[in-house]
């Protein structure tokens, strides 16, 4: 059974790590990988194939930045290409909802070859955010959805979808953690920064809502300033985002504010090991608002809404209007936030789970054909 696993961004990585170690252990199973290119920095796409011992990608298509439509044009004619060829696989696996998930569905599906999302039926319910057109559509016309939590099972059958091509896995990234514990456990965390644990805040932005606008991103930077004076802040800076912070001008105050450290984007191991030992975490990311949930860290989630409930509902994490960071980090500082729970099936058995019921499902389709 030849089954492609598709990543492309930063957060598709640590997704197929899991699965891939699982799968490519099975006789019957040959698991390529197949990097779209959509992220190509080093330190956004190769140090995450170091850090969780993946193989060289088995097909790169190498599409790289560009509008919306042209990135999802030119992964969709890449991999069409990689399909039509002899090496047509049996399933494809995409992840998440980023351009390149939306794009390999609907190349691999119009080929009849049968599609599988994993953390399907997520929604925001917010369709100026580009990933909730890719979460959408990525459903309509995957064949199985995997999802995470009760909340997207029930977003799926609302929408109309056959119970029978649901699964519910489990959250694949509580497995990335949890298959990386002892890596993150043995690194230096905050030392490496001069910081004590617990005596710190990680800070990650890179929604086009936050960081693409001047008016947005200069009150972000200036609640990020005045927050600096109650506890440090860790900003791990993805590339839109310096990007943006340079064109309008605030890269300079940034960087001269000592209790305000700037990084490069960092590794999978590097950066839990800092979330892990953090006071807080202030963040616009859908994976980290799980990972602090699962820790049991506070998350302050500069968003209006989420497509990630159930980290709110059960969790650490708390949406925050950007004019409100300063207070709300001062009411966690005063212990005012909720303990959380962690939500069921975020076990780090999710592969497991993943590899049972592609088996029951390809076990199906031979027997029907
Ligand atoms: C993408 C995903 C988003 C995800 C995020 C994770 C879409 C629509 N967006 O957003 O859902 O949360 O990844 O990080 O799929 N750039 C570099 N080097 C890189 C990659 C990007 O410099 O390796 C810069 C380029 O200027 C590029 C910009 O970042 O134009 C945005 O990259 P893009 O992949 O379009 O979107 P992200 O903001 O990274
Ligand atoms: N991450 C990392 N280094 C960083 C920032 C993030 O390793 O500097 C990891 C972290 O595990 C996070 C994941 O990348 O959950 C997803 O990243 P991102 O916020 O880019 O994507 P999103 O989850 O918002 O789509």
């Amino acid at each position: 059974c030849r089954v492609h696993l598709i990543a492309a961004a930063r957060p598709n990585f640590m997704k197929i790590a899991p699965l891939y170690h699982v799968l490519a252990e099975q006789p019957w199973i040959d698991a390529r990988i197949v990097h779209t290119g959509q992220h190509y920095d080093r330190n956004m796409s190769e140090n995450f194939f170091l850090d969780l011992r993946l193989p060289d990608p088995h097909f790169h298509l190498e599409v790289g930045s560009g509008t919306h439509a042209e990135q999802t044009a030119k992964v969709m004619v890449a991999y069409e290409k990689i399909c039509s060829r002899r090496s047509r696989p049996d399933w494809t696996i995409v992840v998440g909802d980023v351009n390149s998930t939306i794009a390999c569905a609907l190349a691999a599906t119009k080929l009849w070859i049968p599609v599988i999302h994993l953390e399907a039926g997520l929604r925001s319910s917010d369709r100026r955010m580009p990933e909730e057109i890719n979460r959408l559509v990525t459903d309509a016309i995957s064949d199985v959805l995997w999802t995470p939590s009760p909340d997207a099972d029930e977003n799926l059958l609302r929408e109309g979808v056959a119970p029978e091509r649901i699964d519910r896995v489990g959250n694949i990234m509580i497995d990335s953690y949890e298959m990386m514990r002892p890596q993150i456990e043995a690194a230096p965390g905050p030392r490496k920064f001069g910081l004590r644990r617990g005596e710190y805040a990680v800070v990650t932005l890179h929604r086009p809502s936050n960081v693409d606008q001047r008016e947005t991103l200069v009150s972000l930077v200036t609640q990020l300033h005045s927050t600096s004076a109650y506890l440090p802040l860790l900003f791990a800076v993805h590339p839109r985002t310096r990007k943006k912070l340079v064109e309008f001008g605030l890269w300079a105050s940034l960087e001269s504010n000592p209790s305000l450290r700037l990084t490069e984007p960092l590794g999978y191991v590097e950066f839990m090991a800092l979330v892990s030992a953090a006071r807080l975490v202030i963040t616009d990311s859908g994976g980290v608002q799980e990972e602090s949930t699962y820790l049991g860290i506070p998350c302050l989630t500069l968003r209006e809404n989420t497509e990630r409930p159930i980290t709110v509902m059960q969790g650490t994490n708390r949406l925050v209007p950007s004019h409100l960071l300063t207070a709300n980090v001062q009411g966690v500082l005063r212990g005012e936030w909720a303990k959380g729970m962690c939500p069921q099936s975020w076990d780090g058995r999710t592969a497991l789970r993943c590899l049972a019921a592609l088996k029951r499902r390809h076990e199906a389709m031979v027997a029907t054909h």
